[in-house]
């Protein structure tokens, strides 16, 4: 049986930093407000022409500068996660593999949301292992900024825009353990994206596309489900939260993982995050943070990733890497 290993990792972000002091003039907050409830320190805006699809090609386009050994030629699958794409259709997935020339690959998106990065790495795997694919490209990849409702001070500071790409090859030993996946369906009406229908669950819904979310709510959901999934995952993987080098969560506030790690007694030191410079860029959080954890070698040959992904759909998943 062929076994999955993660090989490579690229990102990018758009040029535009954007400072709390920008939500200062924009809505009634504080630096301070934002950056204790949240870390959140700054985040990346991409202008008026600048698409979703833009930094999956800039991401890939890094993961090849970073590893030159790489090649890209023989790429069989392109699973793009995304949940701010350009249009509905055509597909992240077929864009990029149109604009990088990847004539033999396959393309698919997953709406996943910040989950969806992990759903990507976890279903790479299973099409590895199961022989049907041999080199795949994982891409989580975001525009949140142009489905940000900048009139809702709730929520307008936390979201940015970003991309990470990672390459799953086959090979005979593998570094992708075992991974979960799991939804909470019924937390749908908690954070979603309006403006597609005139009612949903009974809410009605604005006709502006935007991000809705019950922060409370989705705060102690992804508390609970990533303390109760955590040591089920590492058991799947025959490990225990102990023999875990690293754990990244998705960045969608400091306090979410400062919580998690208290109640599972897991070191915060170990966690890995993107939320402070990046904000909350969804599905591009997790690689952007586990490319920056192995850029500046706090990252080592051999240490054991754990991935947890969660957010809207209600939806989850995780795995483990040795890097
Ligand atoms: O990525 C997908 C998953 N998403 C998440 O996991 C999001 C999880 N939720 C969160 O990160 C947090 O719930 C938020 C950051 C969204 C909100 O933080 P919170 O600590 O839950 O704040 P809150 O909504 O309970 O508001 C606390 C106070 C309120 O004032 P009172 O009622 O205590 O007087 C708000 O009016 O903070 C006030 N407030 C603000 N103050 C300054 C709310 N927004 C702001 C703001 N600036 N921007």
């Amino acid at each position: 049986m062929a076994h999955a290993r993660l090989s490579a990792i690229g990102m990018a972000v758009p040029e535009k930093i954007i400072t709390n002091a920008f939500f200062e003039s924009l809505i009634e907050t504080t630096d301070e407000w934002i950056v204790s409830r949240t870390g959140i320190k700054t985040r990346y805006h991409t202008g008026p022409n600048e698409f979703t699809s833009d930094l999956c090609v800039k991401a890939v386009q890094d993961l090849v500068a970073q590893y030159p050994a790489v090649s890209l030629e023989d790429v069989d699958m392109i699973l793009v996660a995304t949940t701010s794409p350009d249009q509905p259709m055509p597909s992240m997935a077929c864009r990029v593999q149109h604009r990088l020339s990847l004539s033999r690959a396959g393309a698919l998106d997953i709406y996943a949301a910040c989950a969806g990065f992990s759903y990507g790495v976890v279903m790479a795997t299973g099409l590895i292992a199961g022989g049907i694919h041999k080199k795949i490209l994982v891409l989580g990849a975001e525009t949140l900024s142009k489905v940000t409702d900048f009139t809702d001070r709730s929520s307008c500071m936390l979201f940015g825009d970003g991309a990470g790409a990672v390459l799953i090859e086959a090979d005979e030993t593998g570094n992708i353990g075992v991974g979960i996946t799991g939804a909470s369906g019924e937390g749908g009406p908690d954070l979603f994206i309006s403006g597609f229908a005139d009612n949903i669950d009974g809410q009605p819904l604005t006709m502006n596309r935007c991000i809705v979310q019950n922060g409370k709510k989705v705060f102690k959901w992804a508390v609970n489900k990533a303390i109760e999934q955590m040591p089920i995952l590492a058991a799947a993987n025959g490990l225990t939260l102990s023999q875990i080098d690293w754990f990244v969560p998705h960045s969608a506030n400091l306090r979410i993982i400062e919580a998690i790690c208290k109640d599972t007694g897991f070191p915060v030191e170990k966690t890995l995050e993107s939320i402070v410079d990046y904000g909350n860029t969804s599905s591009a959080s997790i690689p952007i943070a586990l490319y920056n954890g192995i850029k500046s070698g706090k990252v080592k040959r051999g240490d054991k990733i754990m991935i947890f992904g969660f957010g809207g759909g209600l939806a989850y998943a995780g795995t483990v890497i040795t890097w």
